[in-house]
């Protein structure tokens, strides 16, 4: 029996325990208790399913799950696999992510990160006289780390899903094959980007044809869907898929037959944190984004009395805010890494008191000097103060998803840049990723983002590169809330700590808060503060700025945030206008 039997069969059961506990027969009738705990029947707290996500085609996908009466998972499942196809530059099967659950009233997180392949080492990226070999890192196979997404939607569909596997792959697959028409906005991420792969990767001969208006339909993809739905996710560690991701970067010694058998997506603790009366359960090592939401989160807490009257995103509220992001930032490159290989004081960042300490050392009148802001639990190393300029070519996408019973599944993945590495995987038609480029080459080197790192975050055979990424649910009473994410590398927690403070602090309406501006410090460049053109800091705010001392640069964008907020019993879902996401109620 094939895995998907298997898993067919069980849910065959599941489904009949279910029909039979709603019809109150004996469960005698139907076997055991191990298929009755897989079997929750659930009564709809809400009055709908909602999504926000990042194309209409995803959307659609979510729609038909739903109607055909999957949860939640099922939907983020069928979301991830459309995105694959159809917003290639950031949707994957290539890359990795994190996803945070809330099911039947229990917080999980599944941890799907790529590692670094066996062959990797800590100065793979250096030359021979030990400085950083640029582009290495970001463009060509040995940029790639293994990728998770596959596992990752396997386990966590295993776990919690109500339709079977094929049904939940059935989208995607038909997107590749018959096609889907491509949206302007993909053709010019796509002509912006192909110039960094030409001549050093196969990229334009698979995506070179994305033009807007056209039908883009992607045969080899639609096989490799077709093999993953037919033989279960292990197919892509174990089976053809991973015979075709080794040949292609075979030349290079890169990832192995065995790199891929021994990639297993990870159940993680979330980490849960109180804050005005909510619960937030959001993300742990080996991101580095849910220790900053808290962090942010905490520390302005700390500081009503200096936040006390200051109007939202005025010089003084970006003053203070910045002055905590210093110390986020500080701490992020010293202790954050792979939880699996450095110990990460989790506990100790997130302290109450601790940040009390922290909060205490902002300076209210005038930035605090960069080198004097050192991370708060000692063992300081020195950190090289570099420039980077403003990251022009990033992605990632994050949706949001609520089901009427009460379920939410909160994911961002991941093939870090627009792209990832501009390799595809040849007979298999999907891109791999980027991500060796959030290791930290060299300590103080900063990377796409402009972070830096130290030994936490060291590249090592084997581990995950230190995230972002921050998919994050809220909960008030064991009741949800909020479901709430963005792409935007470093951008990613210090956006969605604007996207809370908006909505509870300044008790904006939700597509308000997501449409307001948001900026962005991350302590070196040294006061610098990043803005965006959909919402700029220009004019008298940014003389003022100018005045207190800080540095103003221009960013491409800050992240395309996706929320279902909960009213009531009502999802209410927004997405981002800065880019070309959907919004959907599904009854
Ligand atoms: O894991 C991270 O933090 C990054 N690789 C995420 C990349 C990203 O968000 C790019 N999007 N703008």
């Amino acid at each position: 029996m094939r895995l998907d039997d298997t898993c067919r069969w069980s849910r065959a059961m599941l489904s009949i325990v279910a029909n039979a506990v709603a019809l109150s027969l004996p469960l005698s009738f139907v076997g055991n208790e191990a298929a009755f705990a897989r079997a929750p029947v659930q009564t709809p707290v809400l009055t709908a399913s909602a999504i926000a996500v990042a194309d209409k085609y995803s959307a659609d996908a979510a729609q038909q799950i739903f109607n055909e009466g999957g949860n939640a998972i099922d939907a983020a499942v069928a979301i991830a696999f459309t995105l694959a196809v159809t917003y290639p530059e950031a949707g994957n099967l290539g890359g990795g992510g994190f996803m945070t659950l809330y099911v039947e009233g229990k917080p999980y997180f599944v941890d799907y990160r790529e590692r670094a392949p066996a062959a990797a080492s800590r100065t793979m990226y250096l030359d021979g006289k030990g400085k950083v070999v640029s582009g290495m890192s970001l463009v060509g196979e040995k940029a790639a780390g293994v990728p998770g997404t596959v596992d990752g939607m396997w386990q966590v569909h295993h776990r919690f899903g109500r339709l079977t596997w094929k049904q939940v792959l059935t989208p995607a697959i038909q997107y590749a094959r018959q096609g889907f028409e491509v949206e302007p906005q993909l053709q010019q991420v796509r002509e912006a980007e192909e110039k960094h792969y030409e001549g050093k990767t196969n990229f334009s001969r698979y995506f070179g044809a994305l033009k807007a208006g056209t039908t883009f339909k992607q045969s080899e993809l639609a096989q490799t869907l077709q093999r993953i739905a037919d033989h279960g996710g292990r197919e892509f560690y174990t089976g053809r898929i991973a015979e075709l991701i080794a040949a292609q970067t075979r030349g290079s010694k890169w990832i192995t037959r065995h790199d891929l058998q021994q990639y297993r997506a990870v159940w993680r603790q979330p980490i849960i944190a109180n804050w005005h009366g909510y619960q937030v359960i959001t993300a742990p090592p080996p991101s580095s984004g849910g220790i900053g939401l808290i962090q942010l989160l905490k520390m302005k807490e700390n500081l009503r009395s200096r936040f006390a009257d200051v109007p939202l995103n005025s010089p003084q509220y970006i003053h203070l805010v910045a002055e905590i992001e210093k110390r986020v930032f500080a701490d992020r490159a010293q202790y954050l890494g792979d939880p699996d290989y450095y110990k990460v004081p989790v506990a100790q960042l997130i302290d109450e008191p601790y940040l009390a300490k922290r909060a205490a050392e902002v300076n209210p009148k005038a930035p605090s000097d960069t080198r004097s802001v050192q991370p708060g639990l000692g063992m300081v190393t020195a950190q090289r103060v570099s420039r980077v300029t403003a990251n022009e070519r990033a992605e990632t996408t994050h949706y949001s998803v609520v089901d009427k019973w009460g379920n939410a599944v909160s994911n961002t993945y991941t093939i870090n840049g627009y792209f990832g590495s501009g390799v595809v995987v040849e007979g298999a038609g999907f891109l791999l990723n980027n991500e060796m480029d959030d290791f930290s080459s060299k300590p103080g080197v900063p990377n796409l983002y402009g972070v830096v790192g130290s030994d936490a975050n060291a590249i090592e055979p084997g581990k995950r590169p230190l995230s972002s990424m921050t998919p994050t649910i809220l909960t008030r009473n064991g009741k949800l809330a909020l479901v709430v994410g963005t792409p935007g590398g470093s951008r990613i927690f210090t956006s969605v700590f604007q996207v809370i403070t908006d909505l509870y602090d300044f008790k904006m309406p939700a597509n308000e808060a997501i449409a307001a501006m948001r900026f962005h410090h991350q302590l070196l460049p040294p006061n610098t503060i990043f803005w965006e053109p959909y919402r700029p800091i220009e004019g008298e705010l940014a003389q003022q700025l100018q005045t207190l001392g800080y540095t103003l640069e221009r960013q491409a964008f800050n992240g395309d945030v996706q929320l279902v907020k909960i009213n009531g019993d009502t999802p209410e879902p927004v997405t981002d206008p800065r880019k070309r996401g959907v919004a959907r109620v599904i009854r």
